[in-house]
């Protein structure tokens, strides 16, 4: 049997090449500790892929060069993307409560994957796979058009400061990505806690010509959906008295 290589966190600390898009995560570096380490050992040669890096698990492609999402899952169901997991909680908790989807989550940060590998192993999941590394270049890449049911943006770094925002994950030329890749009626859903970002995402979501907020006439966000759970990340920010902006928007064409 191929031996697989881990995955690192090495390529976090690669400044992008002069001709390639901005990050949109920070470079940071984390210790894995023991269980995750035991995680990533056991479960990524199953179901971790490496966005970048073809050593560490390579993604089935079709002969197209696109993601082969039949022999990624093992069937052929509505795949939802999910852009920066996190430590998974999300992800894993939506997908056992939607067993008739597949959840594909991507992730930068090298510990989040390891714990969401943990997680995915002790509920027993079918349908999650991991990637690591920069989700925009994954969707660039290998993902075809119309090829998601759905994408979850669920607390993206808010980057404050003004000559940082280029680095946001929702912005314009990225929001036409995305939407490029959803099926026509496909959703785009993202939250926030912070409100300024929220606010520059509903306009530049309202702003597309191909999505549809149906919520823009009474003003734009949603309540959170019941199947969108609290992570812990966001209860502490709503423990400190933070207001979270859910957003659900669709392809239309
Ligand atoms: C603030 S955290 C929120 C995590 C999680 N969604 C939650 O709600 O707890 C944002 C995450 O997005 C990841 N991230 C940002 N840009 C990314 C990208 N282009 N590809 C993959 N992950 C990304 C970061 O590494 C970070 O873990």
């Amino acid at each position: 049997m191929a031996t697989v290589n881990l995955p690192s966190d090495a390529f976090r600390h690669v400044a992008a090449r002069p001709h390639e898009p901005l990050r949109t995560f920070h470079p940071r570096r984390s210790v894995l500790g023991h269980d995750r380490e035991d995680a990533l050992d056991r479960l990524w040669p199953r179901w971790g892929f490496s966005v970048h890096d073809e050593d560490r698990g390579t993604a089935p492609l079709t002969e197209a060069g696109t993601l082969d999402t039949e022999a990624l899952f093992g069937r052929r169901a509505p795949v939802v993307l999910e852009i920066g997991s996190g430590m998974g909680e999300t992800t894993a908790a939506m997908a056992a409560a939607d067993p008739g989807r597949d959840y594909l989550a991507v992730e930068a940060h090298l510990p989040g994957i390891a714990n969401l590998l943990l997680l995915v192993d002790r509920a027993g999941l079918t349908n999650v796979r991991v990637a690591h590394g920069d989700a925009l270049d994954l969707v660039r890449r290998h993902l075809p058009e119309g090829s998601l049911d759905a994408v979850h943006v669920f607390f993206p770094d808010p980057w404050p400061k003004a000559r940082h925002h280029k680095r946001r994950i929702i912005q314009p030329v990225h929001v036409a990505l995305l939407r490029s890749r959803l099926r026509i009626g496909g959703a785009l859903h993202c939250a926030t806690d912070w409100l300024e970002y929220a606010e520059s995402m509903r306009e530049t979501l309202e702003a597309d010509p191909g999505l549809d907020n149906p919520a823009a006439p009474v003003g734009g966000f949603v309540a959170r959906p019941a199947h969108r759970p609290v992570t812990k990340f966001e209860q502490r920010g709503l423990d400190l008295g933070h207001e979270v902006r859910d957003l659900v928007v669709h392809r239309v064409r």
